[in-house]
């Protein structure tokens, strides 16, 4: 967001508000009410104009100046902002009807097939059934051990294409094979295709969708400000709503004949030809039934849901071991530690499974402390109140953006020490009990969200970052390129909807195994 041509666009309106400003405030709804704390607001913006480029810190330093509950004014929508445990509990669970749904923004209307898909869709039987399709068809047990093999194929070409970068003598660029990795394991359980490598679909294919993929977070990661001042849109002046409306004919075009060659291969081979481990989602999804006894579901649909799993699966877990591999490779006592429980759960002789997992608790801690430094977006998906409400006794109208910071919450000081460090042993348990990933209940780390929103795909997101990493740290030794001191590795962070490493973390990776075991 450019401040400097914000601030000049919105003058003509300003200095109209500062007229109007007392005839504009008098009779609002909130009069009677006690509004929770928060920064003074200007007219017409309200707040807006004290948000920088990484908005979660502005909020988190807003928490630090006014208390745990922050009320904003963005433009002409109420927000209010939390980064506190007991705050965040009354929201996701004591109140989770009331704020379990999300506004309509204008990213979502265009990227998500007009909110008609599950992470967008506001609260209401469409989301609901779209959700149960999800959580009921889609990403069961029996479903994703059914896809295991093809995650084990992935995590062995994830170990080969670092191996063959080693062997050239290269850095190995873990945003690059760590992407590709996230990426193929999603593609092949969604569509049945595989975008990198050797079975790959074709390089111009991959490429297309490669960069569709990437425009598609951009946007909806972007702060619009439409969204905020409705006269905003009338100007817009960089184009977002041109380049949504672009980007969501591509994203449409690429979804359609994705379907067309689903219906194709169906009717070639079949329909009871095609056994229940041979289905992708798409197949199942063109089996499903759909709505008030239609035969099947709209196309319409189907392309919002895979266009969910494609956004809500890959970049989020991409992110999360990016990050983890930087914080291990800038602290090799950690790697160290690493790697001994490798040693002695794995050994030498066979490559990391997925049934080892549960058995490497420090391991499990390393992602644990990721998640609390480097959450994968720096808010939860921002929810919306469906109706006027208090939390602590102040007032939260009707139709309130709530922006959890998970950013926050992890740095929060009065929940942990010594915040900037990197230090997983935090999170071991003094009774020798099970490493959680996920929340726990005291709500002090919350990579997946809580409630009736709560991430519907993170037993899958566990797996595909601690498959990567186990797989990575147990084949290879880690150190930064010649000329980098480990301590030097930048940490500079992107605001997004996910929240990526400013720079794509480049590493040397020296194999620890045979040979044979990286062929
Ligand atoms: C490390 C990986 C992942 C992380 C950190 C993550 C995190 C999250 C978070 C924070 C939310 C928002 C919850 C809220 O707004 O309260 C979410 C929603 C969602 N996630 Fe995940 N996720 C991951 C992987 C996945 C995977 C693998 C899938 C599916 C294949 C998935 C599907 C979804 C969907 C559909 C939603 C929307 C739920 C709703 O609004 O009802 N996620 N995820």
């Amino acid at each position: 967001m450019d401040l400097g041509t914000l601030a000049s666009t919105l003058l003509c309106a300003f200095l109209l508000a500062k007229l109007v400003y007392p005839w504009l405030t008098k009779g609002t709804p909130h009069e009677n009410h006690r509004l929770p704390p928060g920064p003074r607001r200007w007219p017409i913006v309200g707040n807006l104009l004290q948000l920088g480029h990484l908005p979660h810190r502005d909020l988190a330093s807003f928490c630090d100046k006014y208390g745990p509950l922050v009320y904003l004014r963005l433009g002409s929508v109420d927000a209010i902002t939390t980064n506190d445990p007991q705050i965040i509990r009354e929201i996701l669970l004591q109140q989770d009807d009331i704020f379990a749904s999300r506004p309509r923004t204008v990213a979502a209307v265009h990227l998500a097939y007009g909110c008609g898909d599950v992470a967008l869709a506001p609260v209401g039987p469409k989301w609901k059934r779209m959700r149960r399709i999800c959580m009921e068809h889609l990403l069961t047990t029996k479903r994703l051990e059914l896809f295991a093999k093809n995650r084990a194929d992935e995590a062995q070409h994830l170990v080969r294409d670092a191996w063959d970068r080693a062997q050239m003598g290269k850095p190995v660029n873990l945003r690059e094979v760590l992407g590709a990795f996230s990426m193929n394991n999603v593609t092949r359980m969604l569509l049945g295709k595989q975008y990198f490598g050797a079975g790959s679909s074709g390089p111009q294919e991959a490429m297309e969708f490669m960069h569709i993929t990437h425009e598609l977070f951009w946007l909806l990661g972007l702060i619009y400000l439409g969204d905020y001042l409705p006269v905003w849109r009338w100007v817009d002046p960089y184009g977002c709503e041109r380049k949504m409306r672009e980007v969501e004919k591509r994203v449409d075009d690429f979804h359609t004949r994705i379907i067309e060659e689903h219906r194709r291969a169906n009717e070639m081979r079949g329909k009871d030809e095609v056994e229940d481990g041979d289905m992708d989602f798409v197949d199942i999804l063109l089996s499903l039934p759909g709505e008030d006894g239609k035969e099947h579901m709209e196309d319409v649909e189907i392309k919002a849901l895979i266009q969910d799993m494609i956004a809500a699966a890959t970049d989020t877990s991409a992110v999360t071991s990016e990050w983890a591999m930087a914080e291990v490779i800038k602290h090799p006592r950690v790697l160290s530690k690493i790697q001994q429980e490798l040693d002695s759960v794995v050994g030498f002789d066979r490559m990391v499974s997925e049934s080892d997992l549960a058995h490497l608790p420090y391991l499990r801690c390393v992602v644990r402390e990721t998640f609390r430094m480097h959450p994968a977006g720096p808010f939860l998906i921002p929810h919306e109140s469906l109706r006027a409400t208090t939390i602590n006794g102040y007032y939260i109208p009707a139709k309130t953006r709530v922006f959890i910071n998970t950013h926050g919450l992890g740095r929060n000081t009065a929940l942990w020490d010594n915040v900037g460090e990197f230090y997983p042993e935090r999170h071991w348990p003094a009774d020798g009990s099970r490493v959680e990933i996920s929340h726990g209940a005291d709500f002090k780390i919350l990579p997946f969200s809580a409630g009736k929103r709560k991430c519907p795909g993170a037993p899958l997101g566990v797996v595909f970052v601690l498959v990567a990493l186990a797989r990575l740290f147990h084949c290879f030794d880690w150190s930064p390129p010649d000329g980098v001191r480990a301590e030097d590795i930048d940490t500079t962070e992107v605001y997004g909807m996910t929240m990526p490493k400013a720079e794509p973390l480049m590493a040397i990776a020296k194999p620890r195994l045979a040979p044979h075991m990286y062929l």
